[in-house]
């Protein structure tokens, strides 16, 4: 059967963890993993219709660079904007392509997609998921911090938000803790509480949503926030802007973390809003550089696994 990757729920903690070991061993073998080229003759339709730097050049270069070859598309160049159906456009995918990587605003379009298609999608961010990103933080804090079960992530900001709903999965299905600020109004969807709550009762991971950043950052090991504004939502700009207005990461925030915190972000950022520039930009605790590099290893070892090479 098919596998895909719409959202972590897709990966049991043996596969997550296997993507990240692969991820490791490719990212220090990289230039045996070019010279091999395990991915050659295959053909990777990224199709996007988002903006997306650091994710695309990922899948592209990690495609090129293992064998294959990419073909970047827009998804509203497509004739499903003049009314084709996802069902026969995913029949001509299907056809032509080994795997498709996917950035659309609404998650259900995914979800159609992955019902349709004979080959692997792989969701490359919707408004409610950005599963790759989470796999890539994962990997940077167990680079940073070794592979520890005890590690306290806090994440502050937007919750009811694509990176913060995969944090919460990835954390619950690994049994990690993670503790959650979001204002009034901007939690977690419940839906992906639920689903946590259900996969933490395996692991052990501890869940938890407060309304104030003290809350989460105490003794935090990893301090992670997003911007206030996610793609689809700027025409709530102002009103945002206005109920996440105290809710940066700034100096005052981080003393409540360990001495050691790492700071992370997707990016990209803010810097001023969601984050104060002397945080993320903080060479002794920020590892946003490390953790938009490592995307490029994560991309790699996700083709090779869906595709079962
Ligand atoms: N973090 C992330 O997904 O960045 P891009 O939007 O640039 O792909
Ligand atoms: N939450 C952000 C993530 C960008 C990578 C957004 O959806 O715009």
């Amino acid at each position: 059967m098919v596998k895909h990757l719409v959202s972590l729920s897709d990966l049991s903690k043996d596969e997550i963890l296997r993507i990240i070991n692969n991820a490791f061993l490719i990212k220090k073998r990289w230039y045996d993993y070019i010279d091999r080229k395990p991915l050659i003759n295959k053909n990777i339709a990224l199709v996007f219709e988002l903006p997306s730097t650091r994710t695309r050049i990922s899948f592209e270069v990690a495609g090129k660079c293992l064998g294959a070859n990419t073909y970047f598309i827009k998804f509203d160049e497509l004739q499903l904007a003049r009314g084709e159906s996802i069902s026969d456009t995913c029949n001509i995918f299907s056809d032509f392509f080994d795997a498709i990587v996917m950035r659309v605003l609404k998650h259900e379009i995914l979800l159609e997609f992955a019902k349709y298609l004979r080959i692997p999608v792989i969701n490359a961010l919707t408004i409610m998921y950005h599963p790759t990103q989470a796999l890539t933080d994962i990997m940077t804090i167990f680079e940073v911090k070794g592979f520890r079960s005890d590690l306290r992530i806090a994440y502050v900001g937007d919750g009811y938000n694509n990176v913060c709903h995969s944090l919460i999965l990835i954390c619950s299905k690994l049994g990690l803790e993670m503790n959650v600020a979001s204002p009034k109004g901007y939690e977690p969807a419940q839906e992906v509480l639920n689903l946590a709550q259900e996969y933490a009762k395996e692991s052990g991971a501890k869940i938890k949503v407060y309304n104030n950043p003290i809350d989460a950052v105490q003794n935090a090991d990893v301090i992670y926030t997003d911007v206030f504004i996610s793609m689809g939502r700027e025409e709530e700009k102002e009103k945002r802007l206005r109920d996440f207005s105290g809710w940066q990461v700034n100096k005052e925030l981080v003393r409540y973390a360990k001495p050691d915190y790492i700071f992370m972000h997707c990016l990209p950022a803010h810097r001023g809003e969601e984050v104060a520039p002397e945080i993320i930009d903080d060479p002794k605790h920020s590892v946003i550089w490390l953790q938009a590099k490592n995307k490029l290893f994560i991309a790699s070892a996700l083709y090779l696994y869906l595709l079962r090479i």
